[in-house]
């Protein structure tokens, strides 16, 4: 089977109820990542909203990708190759050495805090941040505020999926691009 529309993406989404607590509808992306097919359509269809999104905001070049620990680094390396921009890793705290900066954050099933290296991005430089799933939002709003802080501008957020009755839209400052929506 080849896969040719987002829609086709989707319909390999996995979904488990109660995981990984209860109450949680969890969609699984993984077995996209089974399908070459499928998962070229998907990478194909992000970098061309990137490139879209970046040629209309008046021809803004994206410098970063930032991808935000886990899920996000299976998509954010190779987003960047294409975008030709560097990539750079938000992980949850205690992982990163070196001078860091850290952000606390709630997120639909616990709170975390999230960490990037101060040297990772310039003052100044755009970024792109991907991750695989928009929930509640506050993941992603913590790694705006990480760009941010270090002097840098989100231009755009990426997802794989956006849980839409959660509202996480609402909460974040960048415009949003979501592939597949539930
Ligand atoms: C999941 C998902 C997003 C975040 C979304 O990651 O990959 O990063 O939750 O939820 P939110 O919008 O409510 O913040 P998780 O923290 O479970 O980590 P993982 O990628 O390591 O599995
Ligand atoms: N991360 C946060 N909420 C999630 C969900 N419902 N499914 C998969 N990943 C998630």
């Amino acid at each position: 089977q080849e896969f040719n529309t987002i829609e086709d993406v989707k319909t390999l989404v996995g979904t488990y109820l109660d995981f990984p607590s209860e109450g949680i509808v969890f969609r699984d992306i993984f077995p996209i990542f089974r399908n070459p097919s499928a998962l070229d359509c998907l990478l194909n269809t992000l970098v061309k909203e990137a490139l879209d999104f970046a040629k209309k905001a008046s021809s803004t070049k994206i410098d970063v990708v930032v991808g935000l620990d886990a899920r996000g680094f299976l998509f954010g390396p190779t987003l960047a190759l294409k975008l030709n921009a560097k990539f750079v890793p938000v992980r949850k705290a205690g992982k990163l050495p070196g001078v860091t900066i850290k952000h606390s954050y709630q997120k639909e099933y616990g709170s975390d805090e999230l960490e990037i290296q101060a040297d990772a991005i310039l003052k100044g430089e755009k970024v792109l941040i991907v991750d695989d799933l928009l929930a509640t939002g506050g993941t992603c709003k913590a790694a705006e505020a990480l760009v941010e802080k270090l002097g840098a501008t989100v231009v755009l957020n990426q997802f794989v999926i956006e849980l839409v009755d959660l509202k996480g839209r609402d909460i974040l400052s960048a415009p949003i691009y979501s592939a597949i929506k539930y």
